[in-house]
């Protein structure tokens, strides 16, 4: 008869213990148990990177990396991304329901009356070099933004929480338009509240000189699918730092800071600033097999924009970014990168190299291409991929606040160092 228990003997010891299985896991803490005697610490896990580890139970977004499924709380991505808003995305994960046309409209109306943020700000984002990266610009004046909302460190008040969540996904359009004005040496634009979410923001990006500039159609619509696509991917590692950050009762804005500065790095969000780069380094079409050949040679060349922690199967976030390409580039012109990177995708996905180690676009693979022909300048991008995801990082953190499980988060380590040590005098050394 099956049991849902494993069942280990440890050799040092000779001792059997029968450890419970749940959801396909154990639980590390019934590890300690094993000890080789009284002084033992008991048994661990190693697990750099987390690589298997479930940190967390969470009913927020499932992903099956195998198949090449995401789905938002129960329903798949496909369908959110053709039919719905960002903003009603945004509801449905933070509450786990659709919303009915009177609570998006709350919803809308709530999110729309926090979009500005206060003058100070302003100053605030004066002070930075005109070269500073909009990425710093975004993650400091967020993480700022805890210092003109001290009740948000009540986290364990659900309306403070619901609050700061609003005010966090209302804001950062606005602060993601201001350090990029900012960069540009243009001046601010302040928000259109009788505008859509991702057409005000396009709006406060682009508009110069005149007050009825007004995005093309087409174009807010696939800036809103992309930010569908991004609004959350669970325990991605930016998310994973909102958590950590989070799991010592700070404030969300300092939270939501943390996961910011971990989407910048190159790894992360900063992955279609890097494929940008990387056509733009092959140039030609027939450039492409040679690159591919670098790769292969294991010379520290990678394939930006392929392969994925989770996903061993086309990213189906990329799959739906291919097919708005079509539609941005009707309005904009083609991106002339777009043939380089079709014909990436064609030799790298007959290639033994990628094949055998399950490497497929990701989203960061044609991204880059729709932003750089909506006209915004590389370093832009990750604040696009930051102003959706800020929905994923409030929904996880109130998430981890809420569940009782939780503690802060600390984890372990196998110390390598030396000890016992005695100081020695700086002229004996
Ligand atoms: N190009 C070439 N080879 C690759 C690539 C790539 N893009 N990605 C992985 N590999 C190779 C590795 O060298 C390794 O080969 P080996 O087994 O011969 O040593 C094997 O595939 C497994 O790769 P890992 O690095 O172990 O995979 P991991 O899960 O740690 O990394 C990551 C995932 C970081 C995304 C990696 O695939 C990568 O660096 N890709 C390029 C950067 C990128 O596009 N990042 C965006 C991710 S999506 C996002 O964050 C939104």
């Amino acid at each position: 008869m099956p049991q849902d228990t494993l069942s280990i003997t440890d050799n040092r010891t000779g001792k059997a213990y029968e450890l419970k299985i749940e959801n396909g896991c154990i639980r590390a803490m019934d590890l300690r148990q094993i000890k080789t005697g009284p002084e033992d610490f008991g048994l661990m896990a190693y697990d750099p990177a987390f690589l298997n580890t479930a940190n967390c139970r969470s009913a927020i977004t499932y992903i099956d990396g195998d198949k090449g499924i995401l789905e938002y709380r129960g329903y798949p991505i496909e369908q959110l991304a053709e039919q719905s808003s960002h903003l009603e995305v945004s509801y449905l994960l933070m509450n786990g329901e659709l919303p009915t046309k009177t609570q998006l409209d709350d919803f809308v109306n709530k999110i729309t009356l926090h979009t500005y943020v206060h003058e100070n700000i302003k100053g605030f984002m004066d002070g930075f070099r005109y070269d500073a990266h909009p990425m710093s610009m975004l993650a400091s004046t967020v993480a700022a933004l805890s210092s003109f909302y001290p009740e948000a460190k009540n986290v364990k008040s659900k309306d403070v929480r619901r609050v700061q969540m609003n005010r966090l996904i209302a804001k950062m359009p606005t602060l993601a338009a201001f350090s990029h004005r900012h960069s540009q040496g243009l001046p601010y634009v302040y928000p259109n509240n009788e505008l859509s979410y991702t057409e005000n923001f396009l709006t406060m990006v682009k508009s110069i000189g005149t007050t009825n500039w007004r995005p093309h159609k087409a174009l807010v619509k696939a800036l809103d699918i992309l930010f569908i696509l991004h609004a959350d991917h669970e325990q991605n590692c930016s998310t994973t730092a909102t958590r950590v950050v989070g799991s010592s009762e700070v404030d969300p804005y300092s939270a939501v800071a943390a996961g910011i500065t971990a989407l910048y790095g190159p790894l992360h969000g900063g992955a279609n600033e890097a494929v940008l780069r990387m056509l733009r380094e092959i140039g030609d079409k027939k450039n492409v097999a040679e690159f591919i050949k670098r790769v292969k040679a294991g010379d520290g060349t990678k394939l930006m924009g392929f392969g994925h922690r989770v996903y061993k199967n086309y990213d189906p976030r990329a799959k739906v970014i291919k097919k708005a390409c079509d539609e941005v580039f009707a309005v904009t012109g083609k991106n002339p990168l777009l043939d380089i990177a079709v014909e990436l995708e064609r030799i790298a996905l007959q290639d033994d190299y990628f094949v055998q180690r399950k490497l497929y676009p990701n989203v960061d693979f044609y991204s880059g291409l729709i932003y750089e022909a909506m006209g915004f300048p590389a370093e832009f991008f990750t604040l696009l991929f930051a102003i959706p995801r800020t929905v994923g990082w409030v929904t996880q953190w109130e998430e981890m606040i809420t569940d009782n499980e939780q503690k802060i988060s600390r984890p372990r380590q196998i110390f390598t160092g030396q000890r016992g040590r005695n100081y020695v005098a700086i002229d004996k050394r």
